[in-house]
């Protein structure tokens, strides 16, 4: 399948298979793949927090306004970006050059440090990327995926365990779709629509 072919066949699938499972050797394919992403100064501010358990996906369904595809996916996958990824720069840099490292350690520190709308902003900017990531590097493997907002964010973190300085960016829910049927994509606007060259007072795209 070749980049386009798996944009087009990508979708929001709400409806799953029962039974299907995802192991860990899977999984672990899929985020080796997102780990590749970019984000600012290479911070990596995503976390993931893969939940397969009945139980706690029953749980997860009832803080998602009852959405059934939290249930009935194979794992419901919290994206979370960390408003303090920033602190482990001299971590981050240690094996590279002396020149980077003397460059961006106080770089990344005066740029974050005491900046909470800008540590928001940048932990949904990562998680973001990471989350169409792990939907296309899924699809890629014959899963499909659906993203998701709809859920109260603070009962969410609360149950998955999240520490107070990550904030959830998105759920990703993975599954097989069932029976394969996906209705047709919904509307797109044209990219004459939505692409201005060089100005946004410039033409289009034809
Ligand atoms: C940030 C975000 C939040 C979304 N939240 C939900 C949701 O809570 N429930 C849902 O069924 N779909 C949700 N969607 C899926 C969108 O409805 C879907 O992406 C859009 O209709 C386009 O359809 P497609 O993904 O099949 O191309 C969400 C998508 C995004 C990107």
């Amino acid at each position: 399948m070749n980049f386009s072919e798996l944009a087009a066949s990508r979708h929001s699938v709400r409806v799953y298979q029962p039974g299907v499972t995802i192991n860990d050797a899977d999984l672990k394919q899929i985020f080796e793949d997102v780990v590749q992403g970019p984000s600012s100064f290479n911070l990596q501010h995503w976390q993931f927090v893969v939940v397969r358990d009945e139980e706690r996906k029953r749980e997860l369904r009832k803080l998602s306004f009852g959405q059934a595809q939290v249930e009935e996916c194979a794992a419901a996958i919290l994206v979370c970006g960390r408003l303090d990824a920033y602190v482990d720069a001299p971590r981050l840099y240690r094996d590279g050059t002396v020149a980077d490292r003397d460059k961006f350690v106080p770089m990344i520190k005066a740029v974050y440090e005491g900046r909470p709308a800008l540590q928001r902003e940048e932990a949904i900017r990562a998680g973001a990327l990471a989350a169409m990531t792990l939907m296309y590097a899924a699809k890629a493997r014959g899963w499909d995926t659906g993203p998701m907002i709809g859920f109260d964010a603070e009962k969410v973190s609360a149950l998955l365990g999240l520490a107070a300085t990550t904030i959830p960016v998105m759920m990703v829910v993975l599954g097989r779709a069932r029976d394969g049927k996906q209705p047709p994509r919904g509307y797109r606007r044209p990219v004459s629509e939505v692409v201005r060259l060089e100005h946004m007072a410039g033409g289009a795209l034809d």
